[in-house]
């Protein structure tokens, strides 16, 4: 439930339950990057909110070990009518950064998202891929222990993309953790050890990437489960 959610409940007549989640239970290997697949409306997301506390199971638990940064939706954690420059500090210190580490930081992340040239343009500007490379550069930077990405990543170019991956595979030999959900298969396939296949908030299987993907993709060509 998100605070919005709490205030407007009382001002509701019509009140559907609906599980967004239900007996998913797993577990992500430290050091392992961990996809999570499955169609749209699936629970992914929802399963990534859990993860990085906006929202709260209302059963069930979640442990976790060490410092963790998350990507969510595109624009999430921005200010729209501040420039890239104040997001960065606003975004930073949403996750956790002081502002002394910020700006020793900043130049880095401004580097990494390749946005220099607009970055005292109020981001409502931005392209959405803009956004992305910012979020996730700042992301990057506050070096988490588990790495939380939804599918965002997927509205940056290619160069961007590679850049990611290699963040990606330069964080797993770091020995840090990656859950992230992609759409391209290819992507779960290529950088993924392990993957959940969810489906209408149930976990349909979990394990190797490879056989769980196979699963996925097959159940979509014969539509089983
Ligand atoms: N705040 C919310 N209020 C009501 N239903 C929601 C809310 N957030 C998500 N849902 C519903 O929960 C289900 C899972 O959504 P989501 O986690 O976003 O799926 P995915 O990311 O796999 O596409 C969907 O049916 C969606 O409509
Ligand atoms: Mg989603």
């Amino acid at each position: 439930m998100t605070l919005k959610a709490a205030i407007m409940r009382g001002k509701r007549s019509v009140y559907e339950d609906f599980w967004a989640l239900d007996e998913v239970s797993f577990e992500v290997p430290v050091g392992s990057t961990f996809g999570l697949i499955g169609s749209n409306g699936s629970g992914k997301s929802t399963l990534l909110k859990c993860l990085s506390k906006i929202y709260y199971p209302e059963s069930g638990s979640i442990s976790a070990y060490g410092k963790l940064a998350a990507l969510l939706e595109v624009g999430s954690g921005f200010h729209h009518e501040l420039s890239g420059r104040e997001n960065i500090f606003l975004n930073g210190s949403i996750l956790g950064m002081s502002k002394k580490e910020v700006t020793q930081k900043f130049d880095e992340i401004v580097d990494f998202s390749g946005v220099e040239h607009f970055i005292d343009q109020p981001v409502k500007n931005y392209s959405s891929g803009m956004y992305v490379r910012l979020g996730f550069s700042v992301a990057i930077s506050v070096a988490p222990d588990i790495l939380v990405v939804d599918e965002v990543l997927a509205v940056g170019d290619a160069e961007f993309q590679e850049k990611c991956r290699q963040k990606f595979i330069e964080f797993k030999n770091a020995g840090k953790t990656v859950i992230l959900v992609s759409h391209s298969m290819d992507t779960v396939q290529q950088m993924c050890d392990k993957a959940a296949w969810l489906k209408n908030g149930r976990l349909v299987q979990v394990g190797e990437a490879a056989p769980t993907i196979q699963a996925y993709l097959g159940s979509l060509t014969t539509g089983s489960v």
